[in-house]
């Protein structure tokens, strides 16, 4: 486990282009896996979690070669081969999730696996769905009330549409749903109850599918056929954040992003940024395979951060965020409310729980709710010794803590970052003035 030291910035000054965004790129590592053709994505994600996808893409029997930033996918023209091995989905809960819907039409045996973390979280989220379609779907454990995990065993064969209305609201679920229904017998729909990221419904579009949408209502008709794509992948917003709200700590911060993804079902972060005190000026934005792209400029107000509730939709279109919100409290005049963001408990790690652990070594005061945090404002946090508890968002929402801390911090576990964002510590390093 390697440990990085964090000390005290003085200012956040620079322009930075940011790796490819986790979410499209495990979209389009799976479309192109399935399609027919070669694709060619530049600036594809250089996180763990999407090269899970692309060796799980290979071992289904796509041709993936990698040059630098830039991956060659040759799909396998719609039938996945039998694996020879289970499928290793390592710590991607998108991978697993979305993956399932997408190789459970298929005539052949699956296992997929993952590492201790992936192996705890909940998949009966998928198996319910993709169970009604027809999917023959085994979990490992659970009792009804808390539901099955990995290790998952399919025995994929036809499956049949379906009419679904998403209890949770999570994309990789409704991902899962679409993949299966874009190979099944008739037209399946699917209403969320909260709009969650919509980069499936681009990424399908952009390789070929037909799929509508009517107010809430997807739907997809079965038996439909992709082509291989050339594309760019947007900078990833969600690593971003880290830098935004960094940017926020310091009154004279000056912050360029080029070439970042700003699809609007992503971009509640760019609100907070605003509602806390932050000034965003948008200076181009450009639109690929319906996925906005821009760039951005950020600069601090005089009179320090406001304060924020969130709640409801809110939490949800900003659940991978949510670590380095609040992270960022203690510093905000009014104080950080999170509620409604329970999804919080079963992510890569409980990181409602270890927010709450590590906030409390650096001397914040705060109340823990099963749902989320309440974090007064005007707190001069330490220094101290972070457990990332091996989730990479913990690592990178606590090197920013760090930055505005009285001595330095070390960061337990900090190579967790290379989940996302493996870059995460030089990128910090360049951009911090001390
Ligand atoms: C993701 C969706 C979110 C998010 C995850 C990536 C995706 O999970 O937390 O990091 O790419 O669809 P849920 O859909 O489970 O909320």
């Amino acid at each position: 486990m390697s440990i990085q030291t964090i000390r005290p910035a003085r200012t956040l000054q620079g322009s930075v282009t940011l790796p490819g965004d986790k979410s499209i790129s495990h979209r389009y590592a799976m479309l192109a896996g399935l399609a027919e053709g070669t694709t060619v994505l530049s600036n594809f994600s250089t996180g763990a979690d999407p090269h899970s996808s692309l060796a799980c893409m290979e071992a289904l029997g796509a041709i993936v070669v990698e040059k630098d930033k830039t991956i060659e996918i040759t799909g396998v023209a719609g039938a996945f081969r039998q694996p020879e091995h289970p499928l290793d989905c390592g710590n991607s809960g998108s991978t697993m999730r979305m993956l399932a819907g997408l190789i459970a039409p298929h005539p052949h045996t699956f296992t997929l696996i993952g590492d201790h973390s992936l192996t705890i979280r909940p998949m009966e989220r998928i198996r319910k769905p993709l169970s009604k379609m027809g999917a023959e779907i085994h979990l490992t454990g659970g009792d009804g009330a808390v539901g099955g995990h990995a290790p998952m065993t399919i025995v994929g064969g036809p499956l049949t549409a379906i009419d679904f209305d998403t209890p949770i609201p999570s994309a990789q679920v409704k991902t899962a749903v679409l993949f299966a229904g874009l190979q099944a017998n008739g037209t399946t729909s699917l209403s969320e109850s909260v709009r969650t990221r919509d980069h499936s419904e681009h990424a399908l579009k952009a390789f070929g599918a037909t799929l509508n949408r009517e107010g809430d209502k997807l739907s997809i008709p079965g038996g439909q056929k992709l082509k291989a794509i050339e594309a760019t992948v947007p900078g990833d917003l969600s690593s971003a954040a880290f830098f935004l709200c960094a940017a926020l700590l310091f009154p004279d911060s000056n912050l360029i992003l080029d070439s970042l993804g700003m699809n609007p079902t992503r971009a509640a972060l760019l609100d907070v940024i605003t509602a806390l005190g932050g000034r965003i000026k948008v200076l181009n934005v450009e639109e690929h395979h319906g996925e906005l792209i821009g760039t951005i400029q950020v600069n601090t107000t005089p009179g320090g951060l406001k304060g924020i509730a969130i709640s409801g939709a809110l939490s949800a279109q900003l659940i991978d965020e949510l670590p380095v919100i609040a992270a960022i409290a203690p510093y905000t005049r009014e104080g950080i409310t999170i509620r409604d963001a329970k999804e919080l408990r079963v992510k890569e790690s409980d990181r409602i729980a270890l927010v709450a652990k590590n906030l409390k070594a650096m001397g914040a005061k705060f109340t823990e709710h099963e749902d989320g945090l309440t974090i007064p404002g005007n707190q001069q946090l330490h220094g101290a010794q972070i457990d990332s508890g091996s989730d990479h968002r913990i690592a990178m929402a606590f090197s920013i803590a760090a930055l505005r801390a009285v001595g330095d911090t070390e960061i337990h576990g900090a190579e967790a970052a290379a989940i996302s964002f493996p870059e995460f510590f030089t990128y910090l390093d360049s951009l911090c003035q001390r």
